[in-house]
């Protein structure tokens, strides 16, 4: 699928266009970044400088693999919904390829990220040729376990991630 809307837009969902994150999405990132409820499986909550530094590491994946993690507008309003994408991971010495996401609470329990990561999972396996997709999740994040099953993928074994245990569910294609 060639993007339709100009070089940023990747893809799309039923509700969602996503397209290539850049600085200017920093506020919204914030959003998420600065919510502790959002934040809570990461290591802390994110300042401004950090989110600019989480922009430049996306883009810089997008530069260097042709992916990344993306921002998914809602199309009816324009609205920055959250982010979600492929980012290459290592894993216990493995390159892996995550369907990550991270949305900002008030759009939680539509279906956007399950979409979202649906529609990634597709990008990565018929774009991009790749044969295998893994998510990280944290063994007490329900809702992110739920994501990753409806997406299609199964826990696969527990990991060693930044210094704690960590799910691995996987997918190939
Ligand atoms: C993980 C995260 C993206 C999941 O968000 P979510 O809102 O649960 O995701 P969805 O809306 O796709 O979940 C679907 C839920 O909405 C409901 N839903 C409503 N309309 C729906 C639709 N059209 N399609 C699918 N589900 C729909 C489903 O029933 C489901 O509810 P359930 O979980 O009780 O079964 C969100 O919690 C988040 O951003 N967390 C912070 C960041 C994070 O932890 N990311 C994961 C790191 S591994």
């Amino acid at each position: 699928m060639e993007p339709k809307d100009g070089p940023d837009k990747i893809l799309e969902t039923e509700r969602l266009v996503l397209r290539q994150m850049t600085m200017a999405d920093v506020d919204a990132l914030m959003d998420i970044f600065s919510d502790p409820e959002a934040m809570r499986y990461y290591p802390s909550t994110k300042s401004r400088e950090e989110a600019k530094g989480w922009v430049r590491w996306v883009r810089h994946s997008y530069e260097e693999n042709g992916f990344g993690l993306w921002a998914a507008i809602l199309m009816e309003t324009g609205e920055f919904t959250g982010q979600c994408g492929l980012m290459p991971q290592e894993v216990e010495g493995h390159r892996e390829v995550e369907i990550g996401y991270l949305f900002l609470r008030r759009f939680w329990g539509r279906g956007l990220p399950t979409k979202a990561a649906y529609a990634s999972r597709s990008y990565g396996f018929r774009r991009l040729g790749l044969d295998r997709l893994v998510s990280l999740i944290d063994p007490a994040n329900v809702p992110s376990k739920r994501v990753a099953e409806r997406v299609g993928m199964k826990f696969e074994k527990k990991v060693n991630w930044y210094g704690k245990r960590i799910c691995l569910y996987s997918i190939t294609s």
